[in-house]
Formats: C-alpha cells, sequence, structure tokens
C-alpha cells in the first residue's frame, strides 16, 4: 500500500511513530518557516508539518494547490496547539518526505462541509461533492442500512435473488422507460418499475422466502421523495397471512432503527385507511403530533351561516398554543389556504383567550356558548386556536391535510430527530376514476380482496377492502405491500373489473396466469423505498443527497449529460427514425 495510516486514525497515543499517509490537500497555512497542509481522506483529516530542517519537503508543499493528491512520510509529534474539533486534533505529522501523486485544477466549489456551490454546479462535479463529509456520510449511512437489511433478511431465511432489467411493461401505474430491442426491431423492452411478477413466480417456483434490493424505473414527475431511478428493498413470502408480514418486516425496521439509529421502537400501532383519511385527510399521516380533524357539522350547521349550512363537511384542528396569533398572521393563514395548490375558499378560526372569552371570524353567525361547544369537542383550552374548512368531503379533508402539516411546522411538531412510525391497513382494492370512468387497482392488479369482502365484487367494488397496508415514517409511505391473489378465476376476475379485455390480461400477464396453475402457494409481500428510508434515517427529506448519483428535477444527470441524443447509426440499428 501507499500508506501506512489513514487521516482518521493517528492518536497521541501513536507518538513517535514513522507513517505514510495519502490524501487530497484540503487547506494550506504557510508562514515562512514552517508550513501546514490539512490532509484529507475518507476518513478523516491529519495535519502536517512542513519546517526548515526538511526544506525540500516545504519547498515541494510551498508549490501545492488545494486538492492535490500527495504522499507524506514523517513522524507523529504533538501538537503545540491541539485541536478538539477533529478525532486526529492532538497530533501532527512532521513531514520528511513528500511526493506528489497527481496536480488537480482549482475546484469550481469549497470542499467543506459548508460549501459556496450551488446545486447545479454541486451535481455537474458529484464526484466532487462526493468529497464533503455530509455527502459522504450519507452514502455511509446507505451501506450500513443495506448491510443491515441484508443481515435481518439472512436471518430469517430470505434469499436474495436478481431479476431482470430488461423486461415488459409491470402496471405499477407509473409510464415505463423502455429500451428498443436491436435483435427484434419495432420492439421494445420495458425498464422495472418493481419486479413485482418475477417475485410471485419466485414463490410459485418454491422459494420461500425472497429479497432484493434493486434499482426500479418510473417515468414519473419528480418530487423531492421521487426518483426516476430508485430503489427498492423488495421482499415476498409464501405460506403467510397479512399479520405474519406486518410482523416481519415491523421486525426490519426495529433492527434498523435499533442497529442504525440506536433506537427502540415501540410496537407500530395500525391505522385504517378509513380512519387515516378520516382523521388526517391523506393514506401517510404525519404522526409525529397530535391535531387530528373534528367534524363540526351538528354543532356548526344549522345556525344561518351559509357557508357551513351548505358544506358537507365542516372540519376543525385544534392548533395548541397559537391562541396568541395575530390578526395579520391569521389573514396571512388564509391566503396561505386560498392559494390554488390548497383550493379552500376561505378560513373561519376561533381564538380561545386567556379570559375564557372566544374570538372568532363568525361571531355574526355563533354565540359563546356555541363556540364554547366546539371547543369541547376539538379539545380546545384557553391559548389555543382552532381552525376550521369546510367543503366537499374529498377536497376538505385534502385542504385540511396540508393546513395540518402547515400548522405542524409552524408550530415546531415536526422534529426530524423524532420518529413516528405506523402501519396503515385495509386499503380499498379500487378506486375509480371519473375521468377515466373506470376502476384502477389502488395497489396492483395483483392485490388480494379480503374474503369476507369478496362478495361485493359485483355489487360494489368500490367498498372492497384489500389485504394491503404501507408503512408510514413521519409522513413519509415508506414501504408498502399485499397479500396476493394466487387463483387464476380470481385473478381473471380482476383483471375485468380493471377493464382488461380477456385477451389484452392474456397477452400481457398470460405467464402469470399459467404459473396459477402449476401449483401457486398462498403469498404476500412488500417493498420499501430504501432511498427515503436512507434520508428519514439521515434526518432530510430530499432523496437525491442519499444517491450517489441522483438525476436533477428534470430527470436529467448533468454530470453526464445523460439523457442524450444518439448517433444516427445507433438509430438506424434500432429502426427508430426521429422527427426532430
Ligand atoms: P410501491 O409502488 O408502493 O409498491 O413502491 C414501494 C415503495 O417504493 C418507494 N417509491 C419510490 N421511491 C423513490 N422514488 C420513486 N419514484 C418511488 N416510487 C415508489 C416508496 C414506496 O412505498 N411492487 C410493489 C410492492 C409490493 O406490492 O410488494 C411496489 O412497487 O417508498
Amino acid at each position: 500500500m501507499l500508506r501506512t495510516h489513514t487521516c482518521g486514525e493517528l492518536r497521541l497515543s501513536d507518538k513517535g511513530k514513522q507513517v505514510i499517509l495519502c490524501g487530497w490537500v484540503s487547506k494550506i497555512r504557510d508562514k515562512g518557516s514552517l508550513l501546514w497542509i490539512d490532509l484529507r481522506d475518507r476518513y478523516g483529516i491529519t495535519q502536517l508539518l512542513f519546517d526548515e530542517k526538511n526544506k525540500e519537503a516545504l519547498e515541494n508543499a510551498r508549490s501545492y494547490g488545494r486538492e492535490f493528491v500527495i504522499q507524506a512520510e514523517g513522524e507523529i509529534i504533538e501538537r503545540v496547539s491541539k485541536n478538539d474539533k477533529i478525532a486526529t486534533g492532538e497530533v501532527e505529522i512532521r513531514v520528511l518526505r513528500v511526493t506528489l501523486l497527481n496536480a488537480a485544477k482549482v475546484p469550481p466549489f469549497q470542499i467543506e462541509d459548508e460549501t459556496d456551490g450551488g446545486e447545479e454546479l454541486r451535481m455537474k462535479y458529484r464526484y466532487l461533492d462526493l468529497r464533503r463529509n455530509p455527502v459522504r456520510a450519507n452514502l455511509e449511512l446507505r451501506h450500513k442500512m443495506a448491510q443491515e437489511v441484508r443481515k435481518y433478511l439472512d436471518l430469517q431465511n430470505f434469499i436474495e435473488v436478481e431479476t431482470p432489467v430488461l423486461i415488459k411493461s409491470t402496471p405499477e401505474g407509473a409510464r415505463d422507460f423502455v429500451v428498443p430491442s436491436r435483435m427484434n426491431p419495432g420492439e421494445f423492452y420495458a425498464l422495472p418499475q418493481s419486479p413485482q411478477t418475477f417475485k410471485q413466480l419466485l414463490m410459485v417456483s418454491g422459494f420461500d422466502r425472497y429479497f432484493q434490493i434493486l434499482k426500479c424505473f418510473r417515468d414519473e414527475d419528480l418530487r423531492a421523495d421521487r426518483q426516476p431511478e430508485f430503489t427498492q428493498i423488495d421482499c415476498e413470502m409464501s405460506f403467510v397471512t397479512q399479520e405474519d408480514i406486518l410482523n416481519t418486516f415491523e421486525g426490519l425496521i426495529k433492527h434498523l432503527f435499533k442497529f442504525v439509529k440506536n433506537i427502540e421502537l415501540p410496537e407500530l400501532p395500525r391505522m385504517t385507511y378509513a380512519d387515516a383519511m378520516k382523521f388526517y385527510g391523506c393514506d401517510k399521516p404525519d404522526t409525529r403530533f397530535d391535531m387530528k380533524f373534528v367534524e363540526l357539522n351538528e354543532l356548526a350547521k344549522g345556525k344561518g351561516f351559509n357557508v357551513f349550512d351548505s358544506a358537507p363537511l365542516v372540519l376543525a384542528i385544534c392548533a395548541k398554543g397559537a391562541g396568541e396569533y395575530t390578526r395579520k398572521q391569521i389573514d396571512e393563514l388564509t391566503e396561505w389556504v386560498k392559494r390554488p395548490q390548497i383550493g379552500a375558499k376561505g378560513l373561519v378560526y376561533v381564538k380561545c383567550d386567556q379570559d375564557g372569552s372566544y374570538k372568532s371570524s363568525v361571531d355574526k353567525f355563533y354565540k359563546q356558548e356555541d363556540l364554547a361547544k366546539w371547543a369541547a369537542k376539538t379539545g380546545a383550552e384557553k391559548g389555543d386556536l382552532i381552525l376550521i374548512l369546510s367543503g366537499e368531503v374529498n377536497a376538505c379533508r385534502k385542504q385540511m391535510n396540508e393546513l395540518r402539516l402547515e400548522m405542524g411546522n409552524r408550530l415546531n411538531l415536526r422534529n426530524k430527530d423524532h420518529y413516528s412510525c405506523l402501519w396503515v391497513v385495509d386499503f380499498p382494492m379500487v378506486e375509480y376514476g371519473e375521468e377515466e370512468k373506470r376502476w384502477f387497482a389502488m395497489h396492483h392488479p395483483f392485490t388480494a380482496p379480503k374474503p369476507e369482502d369478496e362478495h361485493l365484487l359485483d355489487s360494489d367494488p368500490g367498498a372492497i377492502r384489500a389485504n394491503a397496508y404501507d408503512m408510514v415514517i413521519n409522513g413519509v409511505e415508506v414501504g408498502g405491500g399485499s397479500i396476493r391473489i394466487f387463483n387464476k378465476t380470481l385473478q381473471a376476475k380482476i383483471f375485468t373489473l380493471l377493464g382488461f379485455s380477456d385477451e389484452e390480461a392474456k397477452k400481457q400477464f398470460g405467464f402469470l396466469m399459467e404459473a396459477f396453475e402449476y401449483g401457486a402457494p398462498p403469498h404476500g409481500g412488500l417493498a420499501f423505498g430504501f432511498d427515503r428510508l436512507c434520508s428519514l434515517f439521515g434526518g432530510a427529506e430530499i432523496i437525491r443527497d442519499f444517491i450517489a448519483f441522483p438525476k436533477n428535477t428534470s430527470g436529467r444527470d448533468v454530470m453526464i449529460d445523460s439523457p442524450s441524443t444518439i448517433n444516427p447509426v445507433q438509430l438506424n440499428e434500432l429502426k427508430i427514425s426521429v422527427n426532430q
């Protein structure tokens, strides 16, 4: 090796040792007869001291610039002025010999924890951004998480099996990325949105417990927690009930929290989809804070306030301690809910004053005793603020969800170091697309209805609950799955409900239907979004920071400049003509 030690490991107990270190020049301080270099590698920073006694080394060091790659040999000595901010801060190397391994151009931004580089520039020079401690720490965390996932699942008898990347479209609801086939002109592979059908086939093969940490591809609009290529921890099990699956993967998440974050998670609470919608207005509630929805229909209607009288739903939340909000703050909040992204028509408030009286924006219609009833129902006390929205049921719940999260932010109730995990269960099997006028699978078409709801298949499909579940942490859907259909007749029936003709179903999924005729075991599983899990563990919301080479918000890799055009010869071979 070119070095005896790394830049992160030398301590005072090593004093007197002769060592060789390699790394990048992070900082240079030149005081004439003395010169110091902070030498950096993945493991840390060690200070190098150059003095007149070793003139050649001093002269060499003086010619170096930031990010030069060097090798330095010398003796470990105790530092005169110690640095308690770094682990190696008690020592430095008095350098006898130094060798330049490679010079470097001046980097386009500072390779420091707090850098001066903008997002776009750092993405273009991602390999330099990755030299920075916080970014590298994110990838180290990711590595540790992957190791712990493998450890836990291996102990539980799961086998890691690789499934193909060039496949046929899987219906997970997003658009596919497609790859043209040169050998089959006019035909395309699709990149997997998930390996759903393959893992089910592995169960038919008798693998019993499968997992894979793999890339999935979805051509959808990007957000902070979405990338076009992302990583799943994909799992499937045979001869299990929903209960077995929830327990197994609750075990995985507890293992990760314990061994990565040193946090003992309590048993994960379970919430039905219906309750999640009723009390939080979304299927991935952030349960770090309470502020549950309270329906005020009975108390608020019939008092002459037309807005509430004509609304199918009147919903309230109680913002604890926000009763001191000024008129200006409430006006600003009202404007906030009226933005097109939220779409509320207005916001009604009741301030619970310290003297026991109530001040509201609807004093004209409601007496103090009416407002006292609202306060009792919402659990509001002196010093609290009740916020009320009304309207169509779904729209009102959606708007209130946004307002609740916003109030959670404003009141600092969404601490990233505090974790609240739960299962959301009993999702509906299908939902109706008003525009398309047809049923869509809420999870995917292979999800089994609850046996007790199966009789509704012909009469009321929308009321069928599925054995489908999501794991939610701090308002983020980190994973989801279901018990699968393993019977050809039921699967065919579901395809018909979802609008597939027999022919289409056969063309797309004939292989799976046929497999079901060769002894398919009862099975089920789930997939975690690995990038999302890593970012949550790292206390961040943007998953990009936990991916070594991510895409930007337009789906581009600005470093390698992709996607890009391909040359006409390649296009010709693929029998593709591009109309520019
Ligand atoms: P689902 O579509 O719910 O289920 O995906 C599983 C998990 O993957 C994560 N995820 C994403 N992460 C980053 N970027 C994206 N674009 C993205 N899309 C999804 C989410 C999500 O919970 N085959 C089924 C699983 C199963 O039934 O076993 C599936 O893929 O965290």
